[in-house]
């Protein structure tokens, strides 16, 4: 038997560093993603991938244990790793990866290709959303929230995916034809195991932990907190919060201008309150905004390197005014089995 699966990237249009703090996103599924094919056979007592991208295959025994994970080499086979490790009653066999996602430009590659992953070896999880990020906190150690994997299962064409982290409820707002949206690759590459993702992350926990849910609480009742690690922390994540639901809003209502405004304003919001931009990407969104044509620009995702994510006129051309990659990503479907 044999299965086959393409799960797409992700674009976060706004709403960073608020998925694990309980708050909102607006991600899209984006056209480029994972395929990951595998051929079942019972006489076989491990698992092996090739990867298009990779030199070294990765060679995983179906009886692995979880506290192996993080040794086997090479680094990227952890994810299959820590795929086996999490299932139950596996299957050997042999598989294929080949993948249109740049890596380390934060468009989600890692959970794109658990996800590919989780569903071509046939694992029925009715949490799909939550085994992916289990496979990737065992793979890795980065405590990721669930924006990726949301995006890259609930993806619907022509639609970003509203997303409420209290309880993952979510709904599609609608991408109108007179905007596009380009994602423009900075070319500083990251890790996030080796950024202060995680850092950042327990100063959300903490401050939540001290005030209670921030979508409940003001900005005035942040100030209280008096430590300016805090409330810098907080002011991003409930002014962040208040974005997404205002460039939902601005984009149901078509108010362009005001939608590209929010996108700017949660990128300084990321570099200055929560400080995971770095001069590089600054420099990229102050560059793009000066473009005829251009609404708005902010990194997108964990930030720390990785890509911008600009939204622009419909027809801009904007690679004509960029040297960095520029690549226009289209609102797409979630993860499906191709086969
Ligand atoms: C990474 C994580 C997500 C989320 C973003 C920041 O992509 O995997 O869970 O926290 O960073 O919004």
């Amino acid at each position: 038997m044999n299965r086959s699966v393409f799960a797409p990237g992700r674009v976060n249009l706004i709403g960073d560093h608020t998925d694990y703090a309980g708050g909102l996103a607006l991600p899209i599924a984006i056209q480029l993603g994972t395929t990951v094919t595998f051929d079942f056979d019972d006489t076989l007592d491990t698992i092996l991938f090739r990867s298009d991208s990779q030199e070294q295959a990765a060679e995983i025994k179906i009886d692995i244990d979880k506290s192996q994970v993080r040794q086997v080499e090479p680094s990227w086979a952890r994810f299959v790793a820590a795929t086996i490790a999490l299932s139950d009653g596996i299957v050997g066999g042999t598989g294929a990866i080949t993948s249109s996602l740049p890596i380390g430009s934060g468009l989600s590659s890692s959970a794109s290709f658990a996800i590919a992953l989780t569903m071509a070896l046939g694992l029925d999880t009715d949490d799909l959303v939550g085994f992916a990020q289990e496979v990737e906190h065992l793979a890795t150690g980065v405590p990721c929230g669930k924006l990726d994997q949301m995006a890259i299962v609930n993806g619907k064409q022509h639609c970003g995916v509203q997303i409420d982290f209290r309880d993952l409820s979510y709904t599609y707002v609608e991408i109108p034809d007179e905007i596009d949206i380009f994602i423009v690759e900075s070319g500083q590459t990251r890790q996030l195991e080796h950024s202060n993702y995680g850092t950042r992350q327990e100063s959300a926990l903490k401050a939540i932990s001290m005030l209670g849910d921030l979508r409940e609480t003001s900005l005035d009742k942040v100030a209280d907190l008096g430590n300016i690690e805090l409330i810098n922390i907080c002011t991003h994540i409930i002014s962040e919060n208040e974005r997404v639901i205002r460039f939902g809003e601005a984009l149901s209502v078509k108010d362009f201008n005001s939608a590209g405004r929010l996108l700017t304003e949660s990128h300084w919001s990321l570099s200055n309150f929560y400080r995971v931009s770095t001069p590089i990407l600054d420099n990229l969104v102050e560059r793009a905004n000066l473009i005829k044509g251009v609404l708005g620009a902010r990194l997108t995702g964990a930030g720390f390197g990785g890509s911008v994510v600009v939204l622009g006129e419909a027809g801009l051309d904007l690679q004509e005014s960029l040297s960095e990659k520029v690549i226009k990503v289209l609102p797409s479907k979630g993860a499906a089995l191709v086969n």
